[in-house]
């Protein structure tokens, strides 16, 4: 494996920020980690940058064991929220920064520098002062320069979190791009689900300093395993059993179990309309036109039941009565937060 985490922990105080991690990361990977504030990713990425040490497991870059080596010696380029620039120095001083420090010859060193800022589209603002340039020039420079050292290991702390919703976006398909280009196994830290959504390989959802679950985005979509999961990317419909269970049979089981439904795979169903499976009734009580979907928030005897619909739907009014089916093949089995 290339980069192994086993049991990964650490402490301040009382409180574990993170709290025996275990994780495999592959050569040319694009991992996100996601989670809420204070969960614990920020720290998760200090440890395996070395920026944080370890009160208990091991972190293995290919079987050897990173432990006891410093930040400036495992090679791995770092980015974070804030650009961080050094603003007495030009742009291209500022990409050659980490160069210099492992002493590299001159001669490497300035061509190594054209080739970043050309990979970064910033070959014309070499000369400039970082107060010159945007957030997100600012941030491709960041970028340019964790890479000049060509890094085994890319970390990413929210790196578009403080750009507007316009750069962050296209940031987000150039560091995709560039990423994919270099095969470099990168790490990002975001809160932002579609951020992650659109840009990893695989996520990691962290929750009070735990992973939650570890999967391809379609896996935490379609098949969240915990109810914290299932809310957390996307919106759910969260059954309980005991309050679903006359509707949905099929919710047998161990009592206390959740199931999760996403708002689209709830089905209406019309007037007269056959239906593969027992059919609930609900009030409408909101509908809102969101542009592409409709949602509708429906009263039904065991509980709220929130329903999107593709494009405007006619006819679904406050206060009408709809009829609904809850299909067999969505459902997710959920643990409820065990914590
Ligand atoms: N140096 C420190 N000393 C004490 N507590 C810390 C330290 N660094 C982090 N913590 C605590 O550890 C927990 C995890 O913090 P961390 O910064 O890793 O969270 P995060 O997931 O990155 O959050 P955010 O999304 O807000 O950046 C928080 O409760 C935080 O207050
Ligand atoms: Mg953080």
């Amino acid at each position: 494996m290339f980069l192994e985490l086993r049991g990964v922990t650490k402490r301040f105080g009382g409180l574990t920020a993170v709290d025996h991690i275990d994780l495999d990361i592959e050569d040319g990977e694009f991992i996100c980690f996601l989670g809420p504030s204070g969960c614990g990713k920020t720290t998760l990425l200090r440890l395996i940058a070395g920026l944080e040490s370890l009160d208990e497991g091991a972190i293995r870059l290919r079987g050897s064991d990173l432990g006891q080596l410093p930040a400036r010696k495992r090679n791995f380029g770092v980015v974070f929220q804030s650009y961080s620039l050094f603003p007495s120095m030009t742009v291209a001083r500022n990409v050659a920064y980490g160069l210099v420090c492992r002493k590299w010859p001159r001669a490497r060193i300035e061509p190594r520098v054209a080739a970043l800022l050309d990979l970064v589209h910033l070959r014309g603002d070499a000369g400039k002062y970082p107060h010159e340039l945007s957030g997100g020039m600012q941030q491709r420079v960041a970028l340019a320069r964790a890479l000049a050292p060509e890094p085994e290991v890319l970390l990413l702390d929210e790196p578009l979190s403080a750009l507007d919703a316009k750069v962050r976006e296209s940031l987000r398909g150039e560091i995709r791009d560039l990423q994919k280009r270099l095969g470099i196994t990168t790490v990002m830290v975001t809160h932002d689900q579609d951020e992650a959504m659109e840009m990893a390989d695989r996520i990691l959802v962290m929750n009070r300093g735990r992973i939650e679950q570890v999967g391809l985005a379609q896996d935490l979509y379609w098949r969240p395993t915990t109810r914290f999961v299932g809310e957390f990317i996307g919106r759910l419909n969260v059954l309980e059993r005991e309050r679903w269970q006359a509707l949905l049979p099929e919710l047998g089981g161990d009592p206390g179990r959740l199931f999760g439904i996403r708002p689209e795979h709830v089905r209406l169903v019309g007037a007269g309309e056959p239906s593969n499976g027992p059919v609930g009734e609900g009030t409408v009580r909101k509908v809102a036109f969101l542009g592409n979907m409709t949602r509708l928030i429906l009263e039904a005897g065991p509980g709220v039941v929130e329903i999107e619909v593709h494009g405007p739907l006619r006819g679904a009014e406050v206060g009408e009565r709809l009829r609904f089916t809850l299909p067999g093949e969505h459902l997710s089995p959920m643990a409820a937060d065990p914590r």
